[in-house]
């Protein structure tokens, strides 16, 4: 019998760490994806060193158009076959639809909804194929909030639960199950990234969570077929409630700007 893989974009940190951490210790070899290859490497060797499992490094910027094919060549050259992928990768940049320059919109198009879909489709055929696996696409809790002025992020996070959504229906049918991941506040680089942790830090403990927690919610999900998980009991009050706001209301509320 031939071993699981799984495949992680966004490896090299926070939440893509996590569910490689998680994957090795349930067996799985592992496809790492990220642009940082030394971190990529570190991680490989220590998950290599503790769990025993095979793990081959992709450095790729997913957001250049040309990423998901070299992946897919290099996940051929080793002879593998994926069975389960997280599609994780992403980040939210602080954009203005009058000022940013296009490059950095299209980078998050690129990145969280072009590259993102591609993996699941042009992978998802594949696992399809074998009969049996797993595809997680993080959103966010974002999916489901007012959006604020001038960013892409909560609307490509929205296509994100839609689109897993629209794939769990049909690649159920072959026996893969699709799940939209929707974390609210994990403690990652994400913030740092985006400039905004000095804003974020004032905000009350309970709105956050850790990666061990928010990974293994996320995996339980996916085993369990589910289409959306939304990790944390807060969070899930969070969604409801937002999901019963009026439109006017949600958007007066995303006009008062962002937390996140
Ligand atoms: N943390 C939160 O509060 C939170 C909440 C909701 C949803 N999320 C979502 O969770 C996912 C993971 O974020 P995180 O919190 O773990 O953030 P993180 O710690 O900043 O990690 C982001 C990961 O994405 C990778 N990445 C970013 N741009 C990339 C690119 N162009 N090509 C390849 N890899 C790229 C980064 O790797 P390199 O820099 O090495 O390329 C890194 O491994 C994202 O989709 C994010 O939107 C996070």
């Amino acid at each position: 019998m031939s071993r699981r893989t799984a495949l992680v974009t966004g490896a090299s940190a926070g939440i893509g760490q996590g569910f490689a951490e998680k994957l090795a210790s349930q067996g799985y070899d592992l496809v790492l994806v990220a642009r940082r290859r030394e971190r990529l490497e570190a991680l490989g060797r220590d998950l290599q060193a503790r769990f025993g499992v095979a793990v081959h490094i992709v450095a790729e910027d997913l957001g250049d158009s040309g990423a998901v094919e070299r992946i897919l060549h290099a996940v051929d050259d080793a002879g593998l076959h994926v069975d389960f992928l997280v599609n994780n990768a992403g980040f939210a940049a602080r954009t203005s639809l009058v000022d940013s320059d296009w490059s950095v919109l299209n980078q998050e198009i690129q990145v969280m909804v072009t590259a993102l879909t591609e993996l699941m489709v042009k992978l998802g055929r594949r696992i399809v194929k074998r009969g049996y696996g797993h595809i997680i696409n993080v959103a966010s809790l974002a999916a489901f909030a007012p959006s604020p002025a001038g960013m892409l992020y909560t609307g490509i996070k929205n296509y994100v639960v839609n689109v897993s959504e629209s794939a769990d229906m049909e690649f159920r049918q072959h026996g893969v199950r699709v799940t939209a991941l929707c974390p609210g506040f994990t403690y990652t680089e994400f913030h740092d990234v985006q400039g905004t942790r000095e804003q974020v830090s004032r905000l009350p403990s309970i709105l956050w969570q850790n990666v061990p927690a928010v990974v293994e919610e996320g995996y339980r999900a996916a085993l369990a077929g589910k289409p959306v998980c939304i990790p944390g009991r807060f969070n899930k009050v969070i969604a409801s409630v937002s999901g019963l706001l009026p439109e006017s209301v949600r958007y007066q509320l995303g006009r008062r700007g962002r937390i996140y």
